[in-house]
């Protein structure tokens, strides 16, 4: 299964996309993770996708589209995959039919997790991500059990650099503009379905679970 996955920030993709790779065993393509893992590298991307990161903004359309192009290319992506965040801007859903034709593929689903915004500042604050193996909880909606230690490994929890109020707010606008757009453009292809994810995290699952029945 190609699928894709919508939401505007603290919508729970990377919530949800942990769940689904578990379940279906397709690779999870995440591009913030990818040039988050750039950052600590302190790879020519690393720097320059942190100089859009820090401020909220988006890492321009040449730079995202080419490390897709690159990954999207590899052997394991063969039987399927799951594109978390990216597409963000309509050039680059553009670009992504054009590389799907080019590799014989086609999205079965554009899945939007849909949130009223008026909820993603608490969400996003509230955030803290596992050191060692990048599991995600919130203080209050999905705390660990330890304060402060993952349940899944023991790793140390931390907060992203870009989950502060400020940087957040900017994140929200940037996106809210690009989102409009590229909700259109699916809708049109036919691709788009919508879920509700206010709900709890593992209803959002099984709602997500219903839909993807019967697609393998
Ligand atoms: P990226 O890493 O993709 O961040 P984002 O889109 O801002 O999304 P988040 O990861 O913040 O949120 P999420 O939807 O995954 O939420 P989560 O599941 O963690 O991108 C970062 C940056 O990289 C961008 O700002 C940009 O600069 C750059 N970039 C990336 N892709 C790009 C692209 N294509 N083009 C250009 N630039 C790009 O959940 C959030 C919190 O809520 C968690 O604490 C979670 O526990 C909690 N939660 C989740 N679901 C629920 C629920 N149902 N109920 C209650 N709480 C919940
Ligand atoms: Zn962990």
């Amino acid at each position: 299964m190609n699928l894709v996955l919508m939401g505007l920030p603290g919508a729970g993709k990377g919530t949800q996309a942990e769940k689904i790779v578990e379940r279906y065993g397709i690779p999870h393509i995440s591009t913030g993770d990818m040039f988050r893992a750039a950052m600590k590298e302190g790879t020519e991307l690393g720097l320059k996708a942190k100089s859009f990161m820090d401020k909220g903004e988006l890492v321009p359309d040449e730079v995202t589209i080419g490390i897709v192009r690159e990954r999207l290319s590899k052997d394991d992506c063969q039987n399927g995959f799951l594109l978390d965040g990216f597409p963000r801007t309509v050039p680059q859903a553009e670009a992504l039919e054009s590389l799907l034709a080019d590799l014989n593929k086609k999205i079965d689903y554009v899945i939007n997790i849909n949130v009223d915004k008026s909820i993603l500042m608490e969400r996003l604050t509230g955030r803290r991500i596992c050191k060692e193996c990048g599991s995600t909880y919130h203080l209050v909606f999905n705390p660990p059990a330890k304060e402060g230690v993952c349940d899944r490994c023991g790793g140390e929890l931390y907060q992203r650099t870009d989950d502060n109020a400020e940087t957040v707010q900017n994140r929200l606008d940037v996106n809210i503009k690009q989102q409009e757009p590229l909700l259109t453009f699916y809708e049109t292809k036919g691709y788009l379905r919508t879920i509700d994810g206010q709900q709890d995290i593992n209803k959002v699952f099984a709602d997500i679970e219903n839909l993807l029945q019967g697609l393998r």
